[in-house]
């Protein structure tokens, strides 16, 4: 890497009559820099009335940056007890950094603060007016890595998805080849909802998702020790800044808005408006919100991390087992919705577990087990299983595969025979089941008495196992499997319309 900057430190007042000094000061100084890395240069040192200013160069591995904060304690201590002078600021006025990109970009770079040019697989970030609180916040380096990111993208755009397949459970002959959504939509099972995405289930098709979720608790969660809690729908942006979602995800987040006051005297206006006009005054409205400060859960994880915050975990609590079947998900979703399989809010049990990587690896192979039974005896599926990129790092904006045998994210899918040919068309990923290694242990710092600890997770969508199985089984509970008619054999008989 290279660097070259400009920068001046504006003093608490006049320095020229101690010119001589500053100058050996910074003479002494770079040479206790040059000591480590010889490649750096501080030169053009400048003073005028209450400023000093110079160049520092640098080829090898000291970052200028770095020092500027550094330089500006130490001539505070120097010259603050003898001639009462402090540092009020440091301005890089000019910063070039260039630095090798593994790959050459395929397109032009940019980023926020910097001007950014490359030739063939060297990159040159120039920044001006660069002040203190940036280099205080370590945003330089990360604009480093986020243009190698960048980069690195450029290369797996348009690439299809990483999928391995694992195992499949052969072909099954469906009861029948219709869109479930469709046929319930027409029964009256089912009713879209108010908004988009959303969808009002009527004791029917509740019947069946209840039954899903019962399944679920009593067939994989209780007997492998899972224990239910119940977590907070709403998440604050600074859990999603330790996930990784904020950044990932800001175009499929439902944000909440808290209002900006409850004062009753500062709604009459809103209030008289709706009144006169009965129609929503969205201008009012706006002067009596905040901008939004969380967003409803989109995965149920990220809040369980969060409530082991900081904690050490006793050796006899592990591995650590719990489910979430309470917070509803929402994720705004743009051209791919289709009937109760893609949609804006949807709801799941989401098991989570932390304990040792051996502990995990076994409580892998146990939850395969437990699932194999539900979808092989109880609803006698056509379904397989493969490697994908890990959900989080497609939920944190990165592409590309990082899963190994030992962590990453294996998806279920199911046939969907409405959709045809089951060689051509496009299965339902219907669950998930991931192991992350230490990356929300270390965001969250949750620690173990002795052991390391690894985390992971598991999307149990109930609207994903109802349309699997209802795709494949039809409506008809005389037809359906005898291990899920042990569950439910009758359904309610709903309410009729006119
Ligand atoms: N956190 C996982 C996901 O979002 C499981 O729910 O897919
Ligand atoms: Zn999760």
């Amino acid at each position: 890497m290279k660097f070259d900057l400009k920068a001046t430190f504006t003093f608490s007042n006049d320095i020229s009559s101690i010119k001589k000094e500053i100058e050996n000061f910074v003479s002494n100084y770079s040479k206790v820099i040059i000591e480590k890395d010889k490649s750096v240069k501080i030169e053009n040192i400048k003073i005028q009335k209450n400023q000093l200013s110079l160049n520092v160069t640098s080829a090898g591995v000291f970052r200028p940056h770095n020092a500027l904060l550094q330089m500006k304690n130490s001539m505070s201590q120097e010259f603050g007890k003898k001639h009462k002078l402090g540092v009020r600021e440091i301005v890089i006025e000019n910063y070039e950094i260039q630095f090798a990109l593994e790959k050459k970009p395929l397109k032009k770079v940019t980023i926020p603060f910097a001007d950014v040019k490359s030739k063939d697989k060297l990159a040159t970030i120039s920044l001006k007016n660069v002040d203190e609180e940036f280099l205080q916040r370590n945003y330089i380096d990360r604009m480093i890595s986020l243009v190698k990111e960048k980069v690195e993208n450029q290369y797996y755009e348009g690439k299809g998805e990483f999928w391995k397949l694992i195992w499949e459970s052969g072909a099954k002959k469906p009861v029948w080849t219709k869109d479930p959504t469709e046929e319930m939509v027409k029964l009256g099972w089912l009713k879209q909802g108010p908004t988009k995405g959303k969808w009002f289930y009527r004791p029917q098709i509740t019947a069946i998702m209840k039954t899903m979720e019962k399944i679920a608790v009593e067939e994989v969660l209780k007997p492998l020790g899972f224990q239910e809690i119940i977590e907070s729908n709403i998440v604050p942006f600074d859990v999603w800044l330790k996930t990784g979602h904020l950044e990932g995800m800001p175009g499929e987040f439902y944000y909440i808005a808290e209002p900006a006051t409850r004062d009753a005297e500062k709604w009459v206006r809103f209030v008289d408006l709706t009144k006169i006009t009965k129609e929503v005054p969205f201008d009012e409205l706006k002067k009596n919100v905040s901008i939004p400060n969380a967003g409803i859960c989109y995965a149920q994880c990220p809040v369980i991390y969060w409530s082991f915050k900081g904690k050490t975990i006793s050796e006899k609590s592990l591995p650590v087992l719990v489910y979430d079947n309470t917070a509803i998900s929402g994720r705004y979703e743009s051209g791919g919705r289709h009937g109760i399989e893609r949609v804006d809010e949807f709801h799941r049990i989401e098991p989570v577990y932390i304990g040792t990587r051996e502990q995990l690896l076994k409580l892998r192979e146990k939850l395969l087990d437990r699932y194999k039974h539900v979808f092989n005896k109880i609803f006698e599926l056509e379904w397989r299983m493969a490697w994908v990129t890990p959900w989080y790092m497609t939920q944190a904006g990165k592409i590309g595969d990082t899963s190994s045998q030992d962590t990453g994210t294996i998806d279920f899918e199911a046939y969907m025979p409405y959709r045809g040919d089951r060689k051509k068309s496009e299965w339902l990923e219907f669950q998930n089941l991931s192991i992350l290694g230490d990356k929300y242990i270390k965001a969250f710092n949750i620690k173990a008495q002795k052991s390391e600890l690894w985390s992971g997770c598991s999307g149990v969508g109930l609207e994903r196992w109802t349309t699997a199985f209802l795709a494949q089984k039809g409506l008809d509970p005389n037809k359906w499997p005898a291990g899920f008619r042990k569950y439910l054999k009758e359904l309610p008989k709903g309410i009729e319309f006119l």
